[in-house]
């Protein structure tokens, strides 16, 4: 019993474990690395430029891996062959207006009414998935794994709701010059569902990483047991650590992140990054649990990334900006009044047809208010 015991230890650990000895070889020795590249993401588009990038992650992770002051692991995945370029492709452009300076600042621990956690062992959050680097869609995976976690914990459903109806719709009714793959907010996301309380399930409307026309009148609604709150979709979370526990408690948060190279080769353990330092968040994941030093964190990268999808970031520490920004979404009890999701017209006449026939003599001063009646009287494209 205990022999079976100590190999399955064993086992576990050496899964777990990065084949150190492996990569070093392989660093000093081209027809190694090459071997290891092609056993990673065989041979078929293996260039020199992607050779060259695989072989920079992984003397990141060596050395990450070897540097005693770092607790957690690193390993080279997908993000590994490509160019630092190619690797923003998953990423949002980082908004410069947001940002926080967090020199000096500390974030001491709060008081645990329970002393973890997880959401995930629970029950309560649904299957990682990849949202590739085709679409830039991580706030629709953040903002789903808050509202599927809470959703259940109000109504005890248990429900997969989709991505893919926000991304073509969530930008497409505002008429913004981005679409769901170019990025997005999560807090846009319960801003919608508030105003048109409609939601396929992920089986009705599956990922497809690009973006679809919105037309979800004939989709089946499967947010039916509670809806948003009109006068207020979403809350922020103050980021002490205290009322980020109490919140968690309460069901998963998501929340916005600065990813640095260590946040892309973060493979296990509890990751305590200081390396990003002006904390514009480029990435958006979900908060799903803490125990008594960490906070685990659903990501949108498939299972294959992390530690099977998921990582655990340090309490105690801003987290690169998770800490800051987290949103939920508030549920209540009660199916929604949903409304038909269109777009509002861009060419109308905000003050009335009336008012703007009066005065089409006066189109000049009046354009942006009678666009639809001057356009006509002009003879203009109206938009
Ligand atoms: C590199 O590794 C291969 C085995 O994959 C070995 O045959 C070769 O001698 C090594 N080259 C050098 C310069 O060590
Ligand atoms: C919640 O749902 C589960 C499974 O669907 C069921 O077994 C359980 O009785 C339900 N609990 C309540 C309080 O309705
Ligand atoms: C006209 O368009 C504006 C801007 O798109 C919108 O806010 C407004 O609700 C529209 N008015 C009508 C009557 O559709």
């Amino acid at each position: 019993m205990r022999v079976f015991l100590i190999l399955a230890l064993l086992t576990v650990l050496c899964a777990a474990a990065v084949d150190m000895k492996k990569y070093k070889r392989a660093l000093k020795n081209d027809s190694r690395l090459r071997k290891l590249y092609i056993e990673k993401f065989g041979a078929a588009d293996l260039t020199s430029e992607k050779l060259t990038n695989f072989k920079e992650a992984l003397q990141f992770v060596v050395n990450q891996n070897e540097n005693p002051n770092i607790g957690w692991e690193s390993d080279v995945n997908f993000f590994a062959p490509r160019s630092q370029e190619e690797r923003n492709d998953i990423l949002l452009k980082p908004d410069t207006s947001t940002g926080y300076d967090v020199s000096g600042l500390t974030f001491p621990l709060g008081s645990n009414a329970e002393d973890e956690v997880d959401w995930v062992s629970a029950g309560y959050i649904s299957e990682v998935q990849d949202q590739t680097v085709d679409c830039r869609a991580c706030w629709a995976f953040a903002a789903l794994a808050a509202l599927e976690g809470r959703y259940q914990i109000l109504t005890n459903k248990s429900v997969e709701f989709s991505e893919q109806e926000l991304i073509d719709c969530v930008y497409w009714v505002e008429d913004r010059a981005q679409d769901g793959c170019y990025g997005g907010h999560f807090a846009d996301v319960f801003k919608f569902l508030a105003k048109f309380g409609h939601l396929a399930s992920e089986s009705s409307a599956p990922y497809s990483s690009s973006v679809g026309s919105c037309s979800y009148g004939a989709v089946e609604n499967a947010l039916t047991d509670a809806h948003l709150d009109g006068s207020k979709s979403y809350s922020l979370v103050s980021y002490d650590d205290q009322t980020l526990i109490d919140t968690l408690l309460d069901g998963p948060i998501a929340t916005a992140v600065q990813t640095t190279q260590a946040f892309l080769f973060y493979s296990s353990g509890v990751l305590r990054d200081d390396t990003c330092t002006s904390l514009i968040p480029n990435h958006a994941v979900a908060l799903v649990g803490y125990n008594a030093n960490s906070f685990r964190v659903k990501n949108s990268w498939g299972t294959n990334w992390g530690d099977g999808g998921y990582m655990k970031v340090a309490r105690g520490h801003h987290g690169c900006g998770m800490i800051f920004y987290g949103v939920i979404p508030n549920l209540v009890e009660g199916a929604p009044t949903t409304k038909d999701i269109t777009k509002p017209p861009k060419c109308n006449d905000t003050w009335g047809a009336s008012f703007c026939s009066n005065y089409l003599d006066y189109c000049q001063y009046y354009m942006a208010y009678c666009k639809k009646s001057c356009s006509e009287k002009l003879g203009i494209a109206c938009e």
